[in-house]
């Protein structure tokens, strides 16, 4: 039976965007309720615990407009908080960081691959795990990981600066030492870098593969949805709504040249340090 309920999907801001993107390209079908902390931004910096804070209390709000499904669309909540999570939502919950070690480890020819991500997402090793747990699984050997933390990306992000000099400059600065390491394969750990893919890119230079952790996580969406038996199946016109804990006006005008087709529209408000979640 089709379940018309919605996709939960929550980031610190608007990184998650691009998870939220490739979600509607793969599952035309689904409502989608987006919750962008932008107020707490960023996560990347701060303690886990007032990380794993801020994501139940999200997990909380999206459980109360009625999601089937919560999906974190933030590398640094599921670094810290995925666990936390999945005990308590009642629905299931997807994070990026093991789908996205996945592509890099299909992708990857040379067996050098770099992780790029904020400070807290580093710090936690969950993705080079994930990574080194993915190469046994395949039975890939010498694998080797080359990491860097990018905090100035996510501000750039969030400003709107996805094609100019500073970024470029910034880009530079963070990525030569994964270039000079020789690595063919760049996760961007962290759903904000995508939207800075185009400059990314052009510093990496051709012939090394960008992995996109939230088309990765997408993919595996769908087939959660499928196992569940919850997927959508219905002609009705999905809904798309948007929340964020800052102003709407500014969340629109960062995200609307992102998302295009006049999305986001009809933002609302939201804070949800109005839950009280026990730790
Ligand atoms: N987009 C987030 C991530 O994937 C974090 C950005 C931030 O809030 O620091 O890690």
């Amino acid at each position: 039976m089709a379940d018309t309920r919605p996709i939960g999907v929550f980031d610190s801001g608007i990184g998650g965007l691009t998870v939220l993107r490739e979600i509607w390209k793969v599952l035309p079908n689904e409502s989608t309720i987006y919750f962008g902390d932008n107020s707490r931004a960023p996560y990347g910096n701060k303690a886990s615990s007032t990380v794993i804070r801020y994501s139940l209390q999200n997990m909380e709000f999206l459980k109360s407009r009625d999601v089937k499904m919560i999906v974190i669309a933030c590398n640094t909540a599921s670094a810290y908080a995925y666990e936390a999570l999945k005990d308590r939502a009642n629905v299931p919950v997807v994070e990026v960081v093991t789908p996205g070690a996945e592509v890099a480890i299909r992708a990857t020819k040379n067996g050098k691959i770099g992780i790029i991500g904020t400070k807290a997402t580093i710090s936690t090793g969950v993705y080079k795990k994930a990574v080194e747990q993915s190469a046994l699984k395949h039975g890939i050997k010498n694998i080797e990981i080359f990491q860097n933390t990018c905090p100035l990306f996510v501000s750039l992000a969030e400003e709107g600066w996805w094609d100019n000099e500073v970024t470029r400059l910034t880009a530079k600065e963070y990525l030569t030492p994964l270039k000079e390491a020789g690595i063919d394969t760049l996760v961007m750990a962290c759903t904000h870098y995508p939207l800075l893919a185009k400059v990314i890119g052009e510093i990496m230079g051709e012939g090394i593969t960008l992995v996109n952790t939230g088309e990765a996580a997408a993919s595996v969406v769908k087939s959660v949805l499928e196992e569940n038996d919850i997927a959508a199946t219905g002609t009705d016109e999905p809904k798309k709504e948007f929340f964020t804990s800052d102003d709407t006006a500014m969340f629109e005008s960062i995200a609307t040249p992102f998302l295009g087709e006049g999305l986001p529209s009809g933002t609302q408000k939201f804070i949800t340090d109005v839950y009280k979640v026990e730790i």
